[in-house]
C-alpha cells in the first residue's frame, strides 16, 4: 500500500493528481486545500471513501501542517509520498513595482509551507523510504517579465530538492515542471497578466489556450503521480525535469500500464 499526500487538491493539477492516484488500486490518498466544498465534491466524484480522505486548511498555517500529518496518519497509518502542489502565481508585477508584502505572501504559500510540511513529514518518509515531489515550473529557470515572485519561489524549491537530496539518504526528493497547464492559474495569468507581462510572452500563453495547446491537468498529473509512487532511489534522487520527458513517461508507463487512459470527470 502507498499513502500519498497531495496539497492543492481542490482544483487543477492537484485535483487531477487525486483522481489519477485513485486509479491505482494500491494507493490511498490524503488531499488538502482551503476549499472544503470542492474537496467534498471531489470525494463524491472519486467515490472511494476507504481510499480517499481530505482536510480543509491553509498550508501557510503551521498548525494546519501539523494537523494534516496527524489526520493522515490517523486515517491511513503511514505516509509514503507527498506531492507539494499548492501554489499561486500572484503578484504578477515587475520588480520596479514590487510590493514586498505581496512577495512574502506568495513565498508563504509556494515555499515556506512546503518547507514546513517537508520538515514535519520527513520522519515518516524516512521510515517508508518515501518520496517528495515538488511541483516546479519552467519559471524556476527563466526570467519571465513580471513573474519575479513566482519564479524565485520555484527556484527556491529547486534548491530545497537539492538540499534534501544531500541530507536525506532514505528519502527521494524530486521536482517536476508540469508545462503550461489548463487550470485556473492560467486563467489568472490571462486575466491579470497583460499590463505587466512581456507582450509576446502574454500573447503566447493566450494563444496556447485558444489553440488548445495547454497541457491537460490529467496528463501532467499522470507524471506527478508516477514519480510519487514509483520514483525511488538511484537517478530519481534529486531528479528535476519536465512532465513529458522520456524517463518520466517510461516510469508512468510502468506505474499505470501503457494503455491506461483517464478522462477526468468535470467538477
Ligand atoms: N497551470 C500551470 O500552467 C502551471 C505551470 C507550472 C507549474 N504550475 C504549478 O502547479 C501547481 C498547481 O497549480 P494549478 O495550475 O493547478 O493552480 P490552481 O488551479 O490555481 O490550483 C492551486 C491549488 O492550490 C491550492 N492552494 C492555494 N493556496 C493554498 C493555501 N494557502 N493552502 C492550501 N491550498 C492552497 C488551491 O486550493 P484552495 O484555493 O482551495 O486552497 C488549489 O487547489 C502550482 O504549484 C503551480 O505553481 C502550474
Amino acid at each position: 500500500m502507498t499513502v500519498l499526500l497531495i496539497t492543492g487538491a481542490s482544483r487543477g493539477i492537484g485535483y487531477a493528481c487525486v483522481l489519477r492516484a485513485l486509479s491505482l488500486p494500491d494507493v490511498r490518498v490524503f488531499g488538502v486545500a482551503r476549499s472544503s466544498e470542492h474537496l467534498a465534491a471531489l470525494a463524491e466524484t472519486a467515490g472511494q471513501p476507504d481510499r480517499f480522505a481530505w482536510f480543509a486548511g491553509d498550508v501557510t498555517d503551521r498548525a494546519v501542517c501539523a494537523r494534516i500529518l496527524d489526520e493522515c496518519l490517523n486515517r491511513f497509518g503511514r505516509l509514503d509520498a507527498v506531492i507539494q502542489n499548492a501554489g499561486t502565481l500572484q503578484p504578477i508585477a515587475k520588480i520596479a513595482d514590487a510590493d514586498v508584502d505581496a512577495w512574502r505572501s506568495l513565498f508563504e504559500i509556494n515555499f515556506f509551507s512546503v518547507l514546513e510540511l517537508t520538515r514535519l513529514v520527513l520522519p515518516e518518509l524516512r521510515k517508508s523510504k518515501g518520496a517528495i515531489v515538488m511541483v516546479s515550473s519552467g519559471a524556476a529557470n527563466y526570467g519571465y517579465t513580471a513573474w519575479g515572485a513566482y519564479g524565485s519561489s520555484k527556484a527556491a524549491l529547486k534548491h530545497l530538492t537539492m538540499t534534501l537530496t544531500a541530507e536525506e539518504t532514505d528519502v527521494t526528493a524530486m521536482g517536476l515542471s508540469p508545462g503550461r497547464v489548463d487550470t485556473e492559474m492560467q486563467a489568472v495569468l490571462r486575466a491579470e497578466g497583460k499590463a505587466a507581462m512581456d507582450p509576446s510572452d502574454y500573447q503566447s500563453f493566450k494563444e496556447a489556450k485558444e489553440t488548445g495547446q495547454l497541457v491537460k491537468p490529467e496528463d501532467c498529473a499522470r507524471s506527478l503521480v508516477a514519480l510519487a509512487v514509483g520514483g525511488r532511489g538511484g537517478s530519481w534522487r534529486g531528479f528535476e525535469g519536465k512532465w513529458n520527458e522520456r524517463s518520466v513517461q517510461q516510469l508512468a508507463a510502468q506505474v499505470f500500464g501503457r494503455t491506461q487512459r483517464l478522462d477526468m470527470p468535470q467538477k
